[in-house]
């Protein structure tokens, strides 16, 4: 397929196009899908060009001769944007895992040198190319799972010179493949050798670190795991005013072990997600509100971890604040890939609608990015990322968990995963049309 092309995309049987206010949704608006039926959609040179009734949209004079990818009645969909990742690490913890069912818990691990620390010193001993490599194929699969927007975060490397290798590497991705990546400069934690000097750290980070990434554009926004045993708030509005300074657009990690005023210090300086939010009260969700910023929800850390109560996603709603979810794909905490299995989490544990916790994977993600304007609905003039999912009723999504319902995935208008053969001897969209 060829990007001078058309391309249509016809026969759908729900088409959601997530169109509305060019901002994060809020309140009932998240809610509201802007589905279609039995509609279809024209994509030229990698973007949307228009949306509408299938009858109406086969009969514009570039849909002929276009190509052309039946969706066969099932479900079509903005690609998933997946806000929170830590995509990049050197090896799995899969020892961790097996220490904690025996009754390790991750506080104490972290404490004998495991956890963050742990993956810090795999990382060290990363080649780069052998880092690049497991990004690519870590992106491979999240077009197979209907992600194609996903941010990623340093994080792993702890001291700079391994932050500044694992933030290039993510640059040579970006520029090599086919998934966006948005790149995070993460202060994770402090590396052993600057325990007992962490005001030094601080102060390399902030003269040094900081500015040489903002300036070699190694990433677009800056984060800290401002947490209990991990970053104090001061130290963390340290670093996330001298990121703003810098020109880094801002996210946190804020009251997932333990409430400590993370999440509002960081929307009071600007941020556009504070995210995990396990333990965020009904004295924070004002601040939110009054800044915009968007709460990103991570339902897979809870479930894999087991040792937090789920963030409290309708009381965040209900206050006007804009919800988005995301895997937090990480080998400590959530070693999934999967939004479509974040989304029945969401569904099931947390109490958002089906059409709630799409709109928070999909426009709301994209907005938590700074992507609202080009991915995240289906919309005309917006990039061509999009999903055909088999299923023929969208709430089938969260409803079927912890499977992938997505047969096709088109990424800028070309076809960058294809699973519709395989799929027709096992189809839910078919059961439901032929019933
Ligand atoms: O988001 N909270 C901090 N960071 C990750 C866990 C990272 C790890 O354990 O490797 C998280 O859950």
């Amino acid at each position: 397929m060829t990007t001078g092309r058309a391309l249509l995309v016809d026969h759908c049987g729900q088409l959601l196009t997530l169109r509305g206010p060019r901002r994060p949704r809020v309140g009932k608006e998240m809610g509201q899908l802007g589905l279609l039926r039995n509609a279809a959609l024209l994509v030229q040179e990698g973007h949307i060009t228009c949306v509408g009734p299938q009858s109406q949209i086969t009969g514009l004079p570039e849909a002929q001769g276009a190509d052309r990818i039946d969706a066969g009645g099932r479900v079509v969909m903005p690609g998933f944007v997946d806000s929170h990742t830590h995509a990049l690490f050197a090896g799995s913890r899969v020892d961790e895992y097996e220490a904690r069912i025996r009754g390790a818990t991750y506080a104490g691990l972290a404490k004998s040198g495991g956890g963050i620390q742990a993956s810090a010193r795999r990382m060290r001993g990363a080649k780069e190319a052998v880092l690049l490599d497991h990004l690519r194929r870590v992106s491979a699969r999240f077009l197979e799972f209907g992600t194609t927007t996903v941010e990623v975060k340093s994080g792993y490397g702890l001291e700079a010179d391994q932050e500044l290798k694992m933030l290039r590497v993510i640059k040579q991705a970006m520029a090599q493949g086919t998934l966006d990546l948005v790149p995070t400069l993460l202060f994770h934690d402090v590396p052993g050798p600057w325990r007992k000097k962490r005001a030094a750290f601080l102060a390399m980070m902030i003269e040094q670190v900081i500015p040489l990434v903002a300036r070699e554009g190694l990433a677009e926004f800056c984060d800290a795991f401002c947490d209990r045993g991990y970053f104090s708030l001061s130290e963390a509005r340290q670093l996330l005013t001298a990121a703003k300074t810098a020109g880094l657009k801002l996210r946190l990690h804020a009251e997932q072990l333990a409430h400590t005023g993370s999440a509002r210090m960081a929307a009071g300086l600007g941020a556009l997600s504070v995210d995990h939010l396990d333990h965020v009260t009904r004295g924070d969700v004002g601040h939110l509100r009054k800044a915009g910023t968007i709460a990103t929800l991570l339902p897979g850390s809870v479930l894999y971890l087991g040792s937090s109560p789920y963030p409290p996603a309708r009381m965040l709603m209900e206050a006007g604040v804009p919800v988005a979810l995301a895997t937090n794909f990480n080998p400590g905490s959530c070693p999934t890939q999967n939004m479509q299995l974040i989304l029945s989490l969401g569904c099931t544990h947390m109490r958002m609608t089906p059409a709630e916790t799409l709109t928070a994977a999909t426009i709301n993600g994209a907005y938590a990015v700074a992507r609202g304007h080009l991915v995240g609905s289906l919309e005309a003039g917006k990039q061509a990322d999009i999903l055909v999912m088999d299923v023929a009723d969208y709430r089938e999504i969260p409803y079927y968990f912890g499977m992938n319902h997505c047969v096709t995935v088109i990424k800028k208008g070309r076809i960058a995963y294809d699973r519709t053969r395989l799929s027709r001897a096992a189809s839910f969209a078919k059961d439901a049309m032929t019933q």
